[in-house]
């Protein structure tokens, strides 16, 4: 094991009713303006919206509504919220919906706090900010693990670049798997996609044999995969998206990743084509790790070995990938570039810029070069 610190800030209320329970222990500690941040309206339509508001209400709170916040939060997004925030003198944000309004609201808090423009003090200065508005996260669409930890994946539209700057962890969770009924089929699948390969991102990473970080992360893949399972057969099988949220939780908590370093190549990859091509994040994922994962199966073979046998009941490394690409098959989510949803033509072109601009990762089993993320790229075709 390497070095570690790990603390845990953010309180998790899980379970059927907790927005309630969360919300009457949390909004007396945090002053009378709040922002109430969602996405581009699932929450008007599915009554989550009232519920909260009314909670808000109850509580005594002055609420400014900030509505419209994309999948794949923009830049421009971000200081939209900040604004708001400074004008209406907001004490407390409250975001309610997916990795994207979490993503959002964490770095519009610190953005809010500091007259610099937040990603060059990250990117330029690498000065990472200390202060930020109070946040709260109640989740209606599980898959990220967004609600867990202060980094957000933000798209920086004008710079064609979609990557992490760092915000704050939310101080309180609701993780209601009633929340997420209405969310659609294939968002489930993706988002439960994503969940599956933070675990396979954080195993893939250098580090010493016989931790328990890499059996955590073993038997989160292989719980996902069990579950996902049970959805494919009845999509709203609550038992199995209650497991879920907590595997996705439980991916991006911190917790598989002490004492050791991770790989996440795959995320740096998607997250460029996701800037280029606004692209699903678990979607974009779902077809890019197999095509990885053959270029450095040699790299790492013993640990691709067994991933075959813990997750998929398989003998061999190749065997493991192989069943790892039927399994995206198997859940209907997307195998090949022309099967997301972009919002351009993918040319070999844009395929060039998204693998020149792509961060390279040093921590996995073996250093890509941008041709050889092109190649991957364009095997992806
Ligand atoms: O916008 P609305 O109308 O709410 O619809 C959303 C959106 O279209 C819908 N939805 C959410 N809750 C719903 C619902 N529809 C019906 N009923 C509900 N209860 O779901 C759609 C997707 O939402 P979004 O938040 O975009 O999805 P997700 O949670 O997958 O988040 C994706 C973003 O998170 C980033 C991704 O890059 C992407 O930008 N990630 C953030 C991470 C982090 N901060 O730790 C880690 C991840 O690796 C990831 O990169
Ligand atoms: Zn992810």
């Amino acid at each position: 094991m390497n070095e570690f610190v790990y603390s845990y800030p953010t309180k998790v209320y899980f379970g059927k009713g907790s927005a309630a329970k969360a919300l009457k222990a949390e909004l007396p500690k945090v002053g009378k303006n709040v922002m109430l941040a969602y996405g581009g309206g699932s929450v008007k339509k599915n009554g989550i919206y009232d519920e909260i508001k009314g909670l808000l209400t109850e509580a005594g709170k002055e609420v400014v509504d900030f509505s419209g916040i994309m999948s794949n939060p923009t830049y421009a997004k971000v200081q939209e919220g900040a604004r708001l925030v400074r004008e209406h003198q907001i004490d407390f944000i409250l975001a309610v919906g997916g990795g994207s309004v979490f993503d959002c609201c964490k770095v519009i808090s610190v953005q809010a706090k500091t007259e610099e423009d937040i990603w060059a003090m990250e990117y330029e200065k690498k000065v990472f900010p200390s202060a930020g508005i109070p946040l709260g996260a109640v989740v209606t669409a599980s898959g990220t693990g967004a609600e867990m930890n202060g980094g957000a994946v933000i798209t920086y539209e004008e710079k064609l670049w979609k990557g992490a700057i760092f915000g704050t962890t939310p101080s309180f969770a609701v993780l209601d798997p009633e929340y997420t009924r209405t969310v659609p089929k294939m968002q489930v699948l993706s988002g439960a996609f994503d969940t599956l390969s933070h675990a396979m991102e954080t195993y893939l990473g250098n580090s010493d044999e016989d931790n328990v970080s890499d059996d955590l992360a073993l038997a989160v893949m292989k719980n996902t995969v069990v579950n996902m399972r049970r959805l494919l057969k009845d999509i709203n099988d609550m038992q199995a998206r209650s497991n879920l949220m907590w595997d996705s939780a439980m991916a991006e908590n911190g917790i598989l990743k002490c004492g050791r370093l991770t790989d996440f190549q795959t995320h740096q990859i998607e997250h460029q084509l996701g800037a280029y091509t606004d692209c699903n994040h678990g979607q974009g994922l779902a077809v890019i790790q197999p095509v990885y994962y053959r270029h450095i199966v040699k790299d790492a073979e013993k640990k691709f070995t067994r991933f075959a046998k813990e997750v998929f009941d398989v003998a061999t490394a190749e065997e493991g990938i192989a069943a790892l690409e039927a399994f995206v098959k198997e859940c209907g989510l997307p195998t090949n570039m022309q099967d997301l949803k972009s919002t351009v033509e993918i040319t070999p072109e844009l395929l060039r810029n998204v693998a020149d601009s792509c961060n390279i990762i040093k921590s996995n089993p073996r250093e890509l070069t941008h041709d050889e993320i092109y190649d991957i790229l364009t095997e992806c075709m």
